[in-house]
């Protein structure tokens, strides 16, 4: 699929997603293009909802559209998360934090009542095949490192929270299996996988057509 079309699809996704959004919920947004889409939507929607960012890159999308932002630091529940991912399988599991902010991301979405995933059919896989990102403390970093010699540091910049960004080369025929090594692993503050039970709705486009696949 070529850059223009996954970028329709993208779009698509992101207003079917707008639409899930009513005045006075609270809603938390991810982060990547996607969620910078559904933030746009949204603005010219008019929404009157409130909105926690994932990210700096979210937070400036959000107030660019006219949404408005809650301080996520003093808020407990979210009516609704709504964000990207990188891999989605087709067993449910799912691979985001491409763009690094899986952690944050991860946080919000178990603080929502609804977590719906908005992909463009190009995210669809059989089966994850992604490096797994990573995000470590930079106290002891090298002996995190000795802990995962697969991994790779990112050329980014730290976190919004001081983290450091890293690629895991892993082994993901079995992600519960690799998820629970790397939450039992020092030093990682969180990894990409994110589990069927979390990714339980799916917003996918298909050309301009979105569907709402729910497990
Ligand atoms: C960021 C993420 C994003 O949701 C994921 O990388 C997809 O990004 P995009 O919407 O730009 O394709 O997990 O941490």
């Amino acid at each position: 699929m070529g850059a223009r079309e996954e970028d329709r699809e993208k779009a698509a996704a992101a207003d079917a997603a707008a639409g899930l959004v009513d005045d006075g919920m609270l809603v938390a947004l991810g982060s990547g293009s996607t969620v910078a889409l559904v933030a746009a939507a949204l603005g010219a929607r008019g929404s009157r909802a409130r909105f926690a960012a994932a990210s700096p890159a979210t937070a400036t999308a959000a107030t660019t559209a006219g949404l408005s932002l809650v301080d996520a630091a003093s808020t407990g529940r979210y009516d609704l998360a709504l964000d990207g991912a990188d891999q989605v399988a087709a067993d449910g599991w799912a691979i985001k934090g491409g763009g690094g902010a899986h952690t944050r991301e991860r946080i919000l979405i178990a603080a929502a009542d609804r977590f719906v995933c908005v992909v463009g059919s190009s995210k669809l896989v059989d089966r994850l095949s992604w490096p797994v990102p990573l995000e470590l403390q930079p106290f002891a970093l090298a002996a995190t490192l000795e802990r995962l010699p697969r991994a790779t540091l990112r050329d980014a910049p730290p976190t919004a929270d001081g983290g450091v960004l890293a690629d895991l080369d892993a082994d993901l025929t079995d992600p519960g299996a690799l998820a629970a090594r790397l939450d039992a692993t020092p030093g990682v503050i969180d990894h990409g996988l994110f589990a069927p039970d979390v990714v339980r709705e799916l917003l996918v486009a298909h050309g301009d057509e979105v569907e709402l696949l729910a497990r």
